[in-house]
């Protein structure tokens, strides 16, 4: 099946039938593409589990459309919660919520919580919303790739990484480009299990507390996992000055064969080194990361050094992202 772009008439109604017969769709969202099947089937949501090569005790973030949807799978939603998901969505925010008892466990990797998200990409609201027609009450889906490599950002990628068999909807490059923030919200304070566009200042402002960091209690999150995100080539994560000492005219016989930079500071590399500038926005960095590693990684470097970002919030999830490349 190739990719079908999501605005011919008739792609979303034909995605939703599958999802409501169990079968898998991609599909956009406004973080990533996600490789979806309804949530409240166990056989649907076990391939899954089986196209990723993902272990099945990993949770799936489950995506609603409505908040009835949302109350559906969660029982109870606490004021932390609450109060994130109205401000928040649709939008690029995961909460972990307990599970009602009976429900999703399989999505949930039985797991006594559930990750929930509704999406605001247009065609995720759509596929959604169709499908709820058909008596689905939620999507869980991971990001579209095989486990433990870069999310994709673009249809294009979906079928790479996945294989033409599987129908893509396409809706274009996502716009928040990594994936969401998730927010364990199964404890007394709420506490960020990853970083996103939605960055932690914002979510204590609406909170009114201080997150706590995880800790051993806390709901695991694979996708936290120090060993994510990896491209074939070898990430390193460098301060501004150690890169501007390596692009030094007389120390560059040092540097290796098969390299690419992504930097934002102004500097030369000799002929035959890749350079990709990134953006000064984080919310731009952010959209192009994954596509910028997916396509360095593409040329057949050996290497890919990246200018650590700068701190404070709203790099904390490209920091984030680049990390796990580099710890890779
Ligand atoms: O932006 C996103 O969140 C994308 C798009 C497709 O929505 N999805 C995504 O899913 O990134 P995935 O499966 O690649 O990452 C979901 C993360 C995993 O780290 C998983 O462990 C965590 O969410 N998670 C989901 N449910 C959880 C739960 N009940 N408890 C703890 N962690 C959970
Ligand atoms: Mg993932």
């Amino acid at each position: 099946m190739p990719l079908v772009d999501a605005q011919t008439p008739g792609a979303i109604g034909e995605a939703a039938r599958r999802i409501a017969a169990g079968e898998l769709v991609a599909f956009p969202t406004e973080t990533v593409y996600g490789l979806g099947a309804r949530a409240d089937v166990a056989d649907a949501v076990a391939n899954i589990f089986a196209a990723k090569g993902r272990p099945i005790e990993h949770p799936l973030i489950v995506h609603v459309a409505s908040l009835e949807q949302a109350a559906f799978f969660a029982d109870p939603v606490g004021v932390a919660a609450r109060l994130l998901m109205e401000r928040f969505w649709p939008g690029p925010l995961t909460v972990i919520v307990p599970r009602r008892p009976g429900i999703a466990a399989a999505a949930a990797g039985g797991q006594a919580s559930i990750g929930l998200r509704m999406p605001s990409h247009p065609v995720a609201l759509a596929l959604l919303r169709e499908s709820a027609t058909l008596g689905v009450p939620g999507i869980a889906a991971p990001s579209a790739n095989r486990y433990g490599r870069i999310s994709p950002t673009q249809a294009l990628h979906v079928q790479q990484e996945l294989g033409d068999e599987l129908l893509v909807l396409d809706g274009g490059a996502c716009p928040v480009g990594i994936e969401s923030t998730i927010i364990d919200c199964t404890r007394d304070r709420p506490a960020l299990l990853r970083p996103g566009r939605v960055d932690r200042l914002q979510i204590e402002r609406v909170v009114g507390l201080r997150l706590a960091e995880p800790d051993a209690a806390s709901p695991r999150a694979p996708g936290t996992l120090a060993a994510h995100y990896a491209p074939m080539a070898r990430v390193r994560l460098m301060e501004t000055d150690a890169l501007r000492a390596a692009s030094d005219p007389l120390r560059r016989e040092a540097l290796p064969q098969g390299l690419a930079v992504y930097l934002r500071a102004a500097l030369q590399f000799p002929h035959g080194t890749t350079l990709r500038h990134m953006p000064d926005d984080a919310g731009h960095a952010a959209s192009e990361l994954f596509s910028v590693l997916r396509e360095l990684d593409g040329t057949g470097v050996q290497f890919i050094w990246v200018e650590l970002p700068p701190p404070g919030a709203e790099w904390e999830g490209v920091r984030d992202r680049l990390q796990r490349a580099a710890a890779a």
